[in-house]
């Protein structure tokens, strides 16, 4: 019996036995997402601030984040290995992260991801806004923000996979 992405999937917070899975995933994005610095992972896992996605075939995709003293979610890194997107992986993290950051009383996910890369597409499916552009380290980076208050944009993101899977848990 073959399985799709999403069937077996669960999200649920990283550990650090995650954390060479987690490192080889971010490596082999390192276009997209930059060189991510394992010590830097490795304490982002220990906030409690890695989410990763996983399924019969393992460690499918993680979602880097932190939680701000004030109102703000902010991600960091997110990935999905390619034979695994366009399933509802990458918006199964996204909303497990939107569901962590408003039950903390958060108001809005942002972040910045360069204008090259065709996760625009992605961030704008889930509903993010773009609140502008600005130069980055030789690309310029487009600066997008999820309000977590409007129904409407609450309704965009669950509409596909739940947050944590049948068995997952944060
Ligand atoms: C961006 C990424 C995480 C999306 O993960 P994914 O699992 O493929 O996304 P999903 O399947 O959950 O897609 C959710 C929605 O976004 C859309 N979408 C996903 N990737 C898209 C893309 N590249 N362009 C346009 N739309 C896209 C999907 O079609 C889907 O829309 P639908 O529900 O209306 O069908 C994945 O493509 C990835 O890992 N890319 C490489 C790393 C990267 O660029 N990270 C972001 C750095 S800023």
């Amino acid at each position: 019996m073959t399985f799709g992405a999403t069937e077996t999937l669960v999200i649920r917070k990283a550990t650090p036995a995650d954390l060479d899975a987690i490192k080889a995933i971010a490596d082999a994005h390192r276009h997209e997402l930059g060189f991510v610095l394992r010590p830097a992972l490795a304490e982002s896992i220990g906030r409690g601030e890695v989410l990763v996605a996983e399924n019969h075939q393992g460690l499918i995709g993680f979602a880097e984040y932190h939680h701000r003293r004030d109102a703000q979610t902010t991600l960091y890194h997110i990935a999905v290995i390619p034979q695994c997107r366009q399933q509802g992986v990458g918006r199964a993290l996204v909303n497990a992260l939107c569901a962590e950051a408003s039950a903390l009383g958060k108001l809005t996910v942002f972040l910045k991801c360069p204008a090259d890369l065709s996760a625009r597409g992605f961030y704008a499916c889930l509903g993010f806004e773009v609140l502008g552009e600005e130069p980055g380290n030789g690309r310029s980076l487009i600066v997008w923000t999820l309000s977590l208050t409007e129904n409407t944009q609450k309704t965009r993101l669950f509409r596909r996979v739940s947050p944590y899977g049948a068995e997952g848990q944060i």
